[in-house]
């Protein structure tokens, strides 16, 4: 059985690649997405990526993983730390909900020690680059074969 699930990444993350590279590593956003399609097909997952700098399109993508019970894997960036709106949409998600971050946040500024959404996530994992997307995407495959 083919499971979908959503990827969703916060504002600045399409500047991969250029933006602070000692922070961020030096991998574009299409690199990026091009490991995390990979990833997702070796274990079977047909996935669906998306980026966006606005707020509410994320909350109206958050509202359609709610309604199509989805699983979603999402880098909030900086809207983690701050957006009520955002974990009010992850609070309605039925299915698993997975908080990846490229850096360690909790290593970082003191702003970045806190995160609003992983109250409604299923599970953290930050500080392994562009790895933290595949280690989701495996916890993932993982997770749900144990609910089959
Ligand atoms: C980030 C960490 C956030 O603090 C920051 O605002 C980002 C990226 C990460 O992936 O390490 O934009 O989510």
């Amino acid at each position: 059985m083919v499971h979908r699930v959503l990827v969703i990444n916060g504002p600045n993350l399409n500047r991969l690649g250029s933006r602070e590279p000692d922070v961020y590593g030096t991998l574009s956003y299409s690199e990026l997405t091009g490991a995390i399609s990979e990833k997702a097909l070796e274990l079977g997952f047909e996935v669906d990526i998306r980026q966006s700098n606005n707020e509410s399109e994320i909350i109206d993508w958050l509202h359609f993983a709610a309604d199509s019970q989805l699983p979603v894997i999402m880098n909030p960036a900086a809207f983690t730390h701050y957006s009520y709106a955002i974990a009010d949409a992850c609070a309605m998600l039925g299915e698993p909900l997975i908080e990846v971050h490229i850096s360690n946040p909790g290593a970082r500024e003191e702003f970045r020690h806190h995160s609003v959404v992983t109250p409604s996530a299923t599970g953290v994992i930050a500080g392994f680059g562009v790895d933290s997307y595949l280690l989701a995407l495996q916890a993932l495959s993982r997770l749900l074969l144990s609910k089959a």
